[in-house]
């Protein structure tokens, strides 16, 4: 597949607007933390031409587009082969102590959906495989294989929300035993075969099910739970972050640590608030905002998105 594929980058223009003020000065340094086919990093690095922007991604085949993409910036663009919760030391390693703006864009991209060899998709046949980064261990069909009936029927509920959680992993259980799994379609028609005809569901059968197992096999809650924080910590006084969410538990991560970020620390009762009391971040959108129905009715992959947004007021003590 060559560079031309499609990822149509997603509240591109509110995302500038929000980072702008932070990224007008000399110096200025953006960090994306989830590089991808560089849809976002190309349009900042084009409107603010002293950027300087470091691209993280964990998968070698986005970071190899990004870098063709990028080229033509030259020496503004550092791209870092890392998870993202690995920041501080993948910016301390290039020598950067803080940055100027932090953008977030979770999840997959198009390249991953639709290249059919990674198993993310369940309307196509492939391996079970789902790992974003192709050189670490856990697998889809690992987990299918090896974990145990309670700790699927955890996943699908927890990362899938799926009700049927008990039921499903009882019938995945039930049929490793006898055929290990090898291909979405053999496990597409367990799932498919295991929902009662008078289940009313929203969407395909298996959608649920292969949320959670991509969140389980690239630890992606526990990692941005991480991730945040340190990211917080990244940036300067007055720099800005912003995240673009596509599911809620996500959304509930990011949600929580900007409102620690975002609260006074003084105890209750305090007549006056102490310097070191003071929230280190203001929110600038109010709750989470989303595409416009325009947006949405362009580009599909904007319809579930949720951002947030805030900036740093203060250093921590
Ligand atoms: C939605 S895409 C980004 C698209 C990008 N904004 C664009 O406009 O082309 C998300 C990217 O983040 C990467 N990614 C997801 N989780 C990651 C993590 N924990 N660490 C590093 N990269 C991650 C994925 O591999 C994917 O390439």
């Amino acid at each position: 597949m060559g560079d031309t594929h499609i990822h149509i980058p997603v509240m591109l223009d509110r995302t500038v607007e929000l980072l702008s003020p932070a990224l007008s000065l000399p110096g200025a340094v953006l960090v994306d933390a989830t590089l991808g086919m560089a849809g976002h990093a190309e349009a900042f690095l084009d409107r603010f031409d002293q950027l300087t922007l470091v691209g993280f991604d964990r998968d070698q085949d986005a970071l190899d587009i990004a870098a063709r993409r990028l080229a033509r910036f030259g020496e503004r663009v550092h791209l870092v082969h890392t998870v993202y919760d690995e920041f501080e030391t993948a910016l301390s390693e290039l020598g950067i102590l803080e940055v100027s703006g932090i953008l977030f864009d979770l999840g997959v991209s198009s390249l991953q959906l639709d290249r059919v060899e990674r198993g993310f998709s369940y309307s196509k046949d492939a391996p079970l495989d789902m790992r974003m980064d192709a050189s670490s261990e856990l697998t889809a069909e690992k987990i299918l294989a090896e974990y145990s009936e309670g700790e699927l029927r955890r996943i699908f509920w927890e990362y899938g929300d799926e009700r049927l959680a008990p039921r499903f992993a009882q019938k995945i259980v039930e049929r490793r035993m006898t055929r290990p799994f090898r291909s979405s379609v053999e496990l597409v028609e367990v799932i498919a075969a295991a929902t009662p005809a008078a289940v009313q569901r929203k969407g395909h059968p298996a959608k649920r099910v292969f949320q959670a197992l991509r969140i389980e096999v690239n630890q992606e809650l526990a990692v941005l739970e991480r991730a945040i924080p340190a990211a917080i910590s990244s940036l300067a006084i007055g720099g800005r972050i912003v995240v673009l969410s596509y599911q809620s538990l996500e959304d509930r991560l990011v949600k929580r640590a900007f409102a620690v970020a975002s609260t006074s620390s003084a105890p209750a009762g305090l007549p006056v608030e102490l310097p070191e009391h003071r929230p280190e971040l203001t929110l600038l959108v109010r709750g989470a905002e989303l595409a416009s129905v325009e947006e949405k009715a362009r580009n599909p992959r904007s319809i579930p998105v949720r951002l947030r947004a805030a900036e740093r007021l203060r250093r921590a003590a």
